[in-house]
């Protein structure tokens, strides 16, 4: 008798600041979610950067963003990146391209991992046309000067926005 086909499932990790989540990460994550068995998203801890929302915050975001995935789960690290990796036996790291200036960083990025551990491969996923130009620093931007957000993020995120840069102002 055959064994039955046996797969290792197929991990993959999407890592980032996520401060806060954007359409655009959404749009990336829901591709990914097609191409693995599972997607890790991972938000980065960051102790030397002052990011608006806490890692917490961040996360719950995320969750709430991506409830509808049901093979998306949301995590934080605080290590190298292919530690981290190796920590949830992922080999496969997601990253979205806008434009060609972010290809230089992300190209960096890549070979850095690549020489760290040579098992993890870096796989880029073209940004949605639409949301080219999007960013959290942007997203933040108009926020924060009280602009329209709501084509660029979530409900939540726009509301959890607001609540941040209002408590700034009081
Ligand atoms: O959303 P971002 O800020 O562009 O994401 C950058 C991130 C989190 C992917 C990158 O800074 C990272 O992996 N940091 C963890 C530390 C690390 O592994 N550095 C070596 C690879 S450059």
């Amino acid at each position: 008798m055959t064994a039955p086909l046996t797969h290792q499932p197929r991990i993959a990790v999407y890592p980032g600041s996520f401060d806060p989540v954007t359409l655009g990460h959404l749009d990336i994550i829901e591709r990914a979610a097609k191409q693995f068995d599972r997607v890790i998203v991972a938000v980065l801890n960051n102790l030397s950067k002052k990011p608006l929302f806490t890692v917490e915050e961040r996360k719950e975001l995320m969750k709430e963003t991506t409830a509808h995935l049901p093979n998306v789960e949301i995590d934080s690290f605080r290590d190298l990146l292919v530690n981290y990796m190796d920590q949830k036996q992922a080999h496969v790291i997601v990253r979205g391209i806008r434009t060609v200036t972010d290809f230089e960083y992300e190209l960096q990025m890549a070979s850095t991992n690549q020489k760290l551990n040579p098992r993890i491969e870096t796989i880029f996923m073209m940004t949605n046309p639409k949301y080219s130009y999007l960013s959290s620093s942007m997203v933040k931007e108009i926020a924060r000067f009280r602009g329209s957000v709501v084509d660029l993020v979530t409900p939540e995120v726009d509301a959890a926005m607001r609540s941040k840069y209002s408590e700034m102002t009081e």
